[in-house]
């Protein structure tokens, strides 16, 4: 499949600043961490193609500053995102107490169609930690969020985030099946268990910074569920 033909779905990091938002996303996009904090200005935009259960997708991953100055801008981007990643720092409590305003947020938006995902960062501080798993989990379950822990830092669970928790939802929610499933057979796993995934730094990768401009709505092979992905463009412009 020609890559412009992927379906493509957005994937938003919210959270406050110094959490680890971009962290996350870099060793993600390109299995790198940088330990200098750079913070990030309005809006970075990045691409990455993956496969799901066979299929090619692309993920148009935006990552949003966590300064208080430009937290305005980002209901926004918010608005037609199909997974949203809310991040904090498990050795920060005032970072995992914030988390709830977005968490708000997002449900307040009644998205039945997005995929909501609580994310701690920063494992490898373990002797730091603050925020325990469990009350973590709890909050997560509460508000219908997945959850999940990670180290951007050494790359620890950022696969698993993705391979076993995000992919495995979207083939479910999206119904991004396998081939067998568009020859008329039923798919032989929709819960992500059959999901080949993706190893950090596989596929195609693309960098546009805070220019978005790519891309209408996604649509399976079988033209349905059709993912929202309107504002791409606007958002982006809107983070310079
Ligand atoms: P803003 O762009 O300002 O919203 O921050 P951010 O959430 O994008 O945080 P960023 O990824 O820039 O990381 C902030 C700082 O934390 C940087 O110095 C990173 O090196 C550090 N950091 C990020 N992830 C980890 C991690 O998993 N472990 C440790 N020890 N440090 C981390
Ligand atoms: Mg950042």
């Amino acid at each position: 499949m020609a890559e412009e033909d992927a379906q493509h779905y957005k994937l938003i990091f919210l959270g406050d600043q110094f959490v680890g938002k971009s962290s996350i996303l870099n060793r993600f996009y390109q299995d790198k961490f940088e330990q200098d904090y750079q913070a990030t200005i309005g809006l970075d935009f990045h691409s990455k193609n993956v496969t799901i259960n066979g299929n090619a997708v692309r993920l148009l991953l935006y990552d949003t500053a966590g300064q208080e100055k430009f937290k305005s801008l980002i209901p926004m981007y918010i608005r037609d995102a199909n997974i949203i990643l809310v991040v904090y720092d498990i050795t920060n409590k005032d970072s995992f107490t914030h988390t709830e305003h977005w968490v708000n947020e997002t449900k307040d938006l009644k998205r039945e169609d997005a995929i909501f995902v609580l994310v701690g960062n920063k494992t490898d501080l373990e002797e730091n930690r603050v925020v325990q798993v469990k009350e973590a989990e709890d909050f997560a379950t509460e508000k219908g969020f997945l959850f999940h822990e990670v180290s951007a830092k050494t790359g620890e669970n950022v696969e698993e985030l993705f391979n076993n928790k995000i992919f495995p939802e979207m083939a479910r929610k999206y119904n991004i099946g396998d081939e067998e499933e568009d020859n008329g057979e039923p798919a032989k796993q929709n819960n992500g268990t059959e999901n080949k995934g993706v190893k950090l730094n596989e596929g195609n990768t693309e960098l546009r910074k805070k220019k978005g401009g790519c891309c209408g709505g996604g649509k399976n092979k079988k033209g349905k569920n059709e993912a929202p992905t309107n504002h791409e463009e606007e958002a982006a412009e809107g983070g310079q």
